[in-house]
């Protein structure tokens, strides 16, 4: 079948090595894409929103299934399109409606949707600028840290926690009062602080039966050690010791089940990827937060462990047989360095020229910020700019040969973490 993947950075470029491998694609078109993922399909220049454009190119190419890589066209609604079009209707589309997608897209719904379920999350509060006074009533009643988490997207920048009192309480008036998300903080959920480790754990649900894929641990700061501002994601590693059976098993009774029966009960249509962001509180798995897409880094190390064919696992997540699809996983572990600009998270420049990219054979090297040249040389188009994935018998191994691999590529400015899996370290 002919499969068009959406979106443009190193998850996307991981999921399109992976997708392209499967004896079910005849023709796999990216887009936008990258200079990366150009080596295992045809990008085409379509951004990831425009939805009527990606329908008619669906059509043209005679498209049977479409995975969504990024959150934005699934929160406007790219799946309710393509169900209200019978043209388009027959199609597989990987990806929540935009009922489902409201679990990414608003704080508050995910909250309430936990709330109804029973799924163990931190205990909250959500107010709006007429309840300003009762938000500042709030913050009085607990302890520090204080978090507040505007309630739409805010390109990963809406969660603010604080130490001091004082600070939250002008935090909350500048978010609801002066927008300083915009419209995504013209709501804001304040929670109770949640200490332990996150987890990022990862499903593929057919909306009645999941299955639960390779979970990973990201290194969100720009800093060694976690420290400085948080990024888009630095590395990753899979499999996260502390996720052994007993604490997946919680995951799995406590939150992916009782997620997937309650989308179910709720009535939301929901083909595609879940991913849980959680923390291990004391052994303990609570949700921090609900994606309706993989996660970047994590989709890194995750995809190359899965063994067994993905367009066969997602075919079974669009027909609802999922139960009866086969998911095997690589034992190894796989470690991802994600190589940025010198000075991102903040600003940053482009178009540097990246040398060294066939010089290491040992790692997987997805691109995520690059671009061609209009000599076709590759440069740099982006914060983050690649990603370098190893597998290994144990962490070390695998961090040793993605540093390793990095020794080889350089580009002006090129910044990466050397703490990659270091604290996750006991063999
Ligand atoms: P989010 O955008 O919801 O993933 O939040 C960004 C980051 O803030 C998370 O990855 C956590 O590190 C942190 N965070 C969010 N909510 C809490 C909480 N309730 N307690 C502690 N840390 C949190
Ligand atoms: N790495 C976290 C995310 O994709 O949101």
């Amino acid at each position: 079948m002919n499969i068009l993947l959406l979106g443009s950075g190193g998850r996307e470029h991981a999921l399109a090595w992976k997708i392209s491998q499967s004896s079910h694609c005849a023709r796999l078109f990216i887009a936008p894409g990258n200079a990366g993922t150009s080596a295992c399909g045809e990008n085409v220049p379509i951004a990831v929103n425009d939805i009527p454009a990606i329908g008619e190119f669906c059509l043209r190419e005679s498209i049977a299934m479409v995975v969504v890589g990024p959150e934005e066209p699934l929160v406007l609604g790219i799946q309710d399109y393509f169900a209200a079009d019978e043209r388009l209707a027959r199609i597989r589309l990987i990806g929540p409606s935009a009922e489902g997608a409201k679990l990414e897209g608003s704080k508050d719904y995910a909250k309430s949707f936990m709330m109804r379920h029973r799924i163990p999350t931190a205990a909250y509060q959500s107010f709006t600028t007429k309840t300003l006074a009762e938000g500042i009533d709030f913050l009085d009643t607990l302890r520090p840290p204080y978090v507040l988490k505007a309630d739409g997207l805010a390109a990963g920048k809406g969660v603010v926690i604080l130490e001091d009192l004082a600070a939250a309480k002008e935090e909350l008036s500048s978010m609801l009062v002066q927008r300083k998300f915009g419209a995504a903080s013209s709501r804001v959920v304040i929670e109770e602080f949640l200490s332990g480790i996150e987890l990022s754990v990862f499903v593929l649900t057919d909306g009645k039966d999941y299955k639960i894929l390779p979970e990973a641990k990201d290194y969100k700061r720009i800093g060694d050690g976690d420290k400085g501002p948080n990024t888009g994601g630095m590395g990753a590693v899979s499999p996260v010791p502390f996720a052994d059976a007993d604490f997946m098993k919680k995951v799995e009774e406590q939150i992916v089940r009782p997620t997937v029966n309650g989308l179910r009960s709720d009535c939301i249509v929901y083909h595609g990827w879940i991913f849980i962001g959680l923390m291990n509180v004391d052994g303990e798995p609570k949700v921090i937060e609900y994606n309706v897409r993989m996660g970047d880094p994590e989709t890194e190390v995750v995809i190359p462990r899965i063994t067994s064919d993905l367009v066969s696992l997602l075919q079974a997540t669009a027909d609802g047989t999922l139960a009866q699809a086969p998911l095997t996983v690589d034992p190894r572990s796989a470690v991802t360095v994600m190589l940025v600009s010198g000075g991102y998270p903040d600003a940053y420049e482009k178009g540097k020229s990246i040398l060294g990219l066939d010089a290491s054979t040992d790692s997987l090297l997805f691109h995520a910020g690059t671009a061609r040249a209009a000599d076709h040389s590759v440069i740099s188009a982006g914060g983050r700019v690649l990603a370098v994935t190893s597998y290994g018998t144990t962490i070390a191994e695998a961090r040793n040969k993605s540093y390793a691999s990095i020794s080889h590529i350089c580009y002006d400015k090129m910044n990466f973490r050397k703490d990659i899996g270091l604290d996750l370290m006991k063999d």
